[in-house]
């Protein structure tokens, strides 16, 4: 391979940038140069777009977001924008593509490889619904600005007496939520992958204020069947001893500075993508498999969606005594 195409898609994830400059500089190693596509899909299907050299990704090793930026592009689900995007390929000379992005982005790629493109996939979601891996890049991050989010409004908590409802990302996956959870010492956590009614959550509520809590937290995600507002004003309403609130910690959660483990992971993921493409493997994502990395099909990581963290609930109740 003599020129390889990179792209970011999907929702933005701390530790993007580390993984697009790991790739230039390890495929720059092996003297093959990147072609970089602005905008996700949208700049693939268009070939828009620039070469990347290794000098050109100075700087970018602790910054968040993707200095391709990212979008969403409903046309690569179609036939006609993946044979755009194959052209625009073939146009700018690239030999390959890597994919940095959550599932739908990898479906994209998995999609691309259908047409003959040899692809690699590096998963990148703070969801971490993405199966084949333990960890996406931007996990780490997010969980980390959740906990110091909520760190902080256990103080405003514990002074007030107050009941905080926290609502954190997650349209369908409870992973930030569950691992919150436990990180935080909340009473109870909301997930979309559980049915909880709103007399349970405020029997929980109750039950801690009766044990003399001076605080308590309930932590929901986004995509749960209840939600923070609904919660709200049961708890106001049914007057269970606290007075409550609602933060919604929205889209800070993507945002900021990866973590050391996001810094490291994107390092080594973007190094291990490029050298397996480069020696001929096609149609795989890097995955973390225990302290090891892995290439998985794409093919499996398409057809499956990954365990949450709802096992975790659990525990945070337990602890929560
Ligand atoms: P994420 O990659 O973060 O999960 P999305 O699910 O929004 O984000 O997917 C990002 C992009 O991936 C979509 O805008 C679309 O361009 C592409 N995509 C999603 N699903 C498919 C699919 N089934 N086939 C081809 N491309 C897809
Ligand atoms: O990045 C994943 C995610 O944060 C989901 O949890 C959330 O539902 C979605 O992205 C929202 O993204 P946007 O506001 O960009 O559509």
């Amino acid at each position: 391979m003599r020129r390889v195409g990179l792209v970011t898609s999907g929702g933005d994830a701390p530790g993007m940038n580390t993984a697009i400059r790991a790739v230039v500089r390890s495929a720059d190693a092996e003297g093959v140069a990147v072609f970089g596509f602005e905008d996700g899909y949208s700049g693939l299907i268009e070939g828009r777009g620039r070469e990347i050299a290794a000098r050109d990704v100075g700087d970018v090793v602790h910054r968040g977001g993707t200095m391709l930026r990212t979008a969403r592009c409903p046309e690569m689900a179609t036939p006609s924008g993946q044979a755009k995007a194959v052209e625009a390929l073939n146009r700018v000379g690239a030999d390959g593509l890597v994919v940095i992005g959550g599932d739908g982005s990898l479906k994209g790629a998995h999609a691309l490889a259908a047409h003959g493109v040899p692809v690699a996939g590096i998963p990148a979601s703070i969801d971490n619904d993405i199966w084949g891996t333990q960890m996406s890049l931007g996990v780490d991050s997010a969980l980390n600005t959740i906990m110091e989010a909520i760190d902080k409004l256990r103080d405003t908590a514990s002074s007030h007496k107050r009941a905080f409802l926290i609502e954190t990302m997650g349209r369908d996956s409870g992973y930030l939520t569950a691992m919150a959870g436990v990180i935080c010492g909340a009473e109870l956590v909301v997930v979309p992958e559980h049915e909880v009614s709103l007399v349970e959550v405020g029997e929980i509520v109750e039950s801690a204020h009766e044990r003399g809590k001076p605080h308590c937290f309930v932590i929901v995600a986004e995509g749960a069947s209840r939600n923070v507002d609904e919660i709200c004003e049961h708890l106001t309403v049914h007057g269970i001893g606290y007075e409550a609130r609602v933060t919604k910690l929205g889209h800070v959660q993507r945002g900021g500075s990866p973590s050391a483990f996001d810094r490291l992971l994107a390092s080594r993921m973007g190094a291990r993508a490029t050298s397996e493409l480069l020696s001929g493997r096609v149609d795989f994502m890097i995955g973390l498999d225990g302290a090891e990395l892995q290439p998985v099909d794409l093919a499996d990581v398409c057809a499956r969606t990954a365990q949450s963290g709802v096992r975790f609930m659990e525990l945070t109740r337990m602890l929560a005594r």
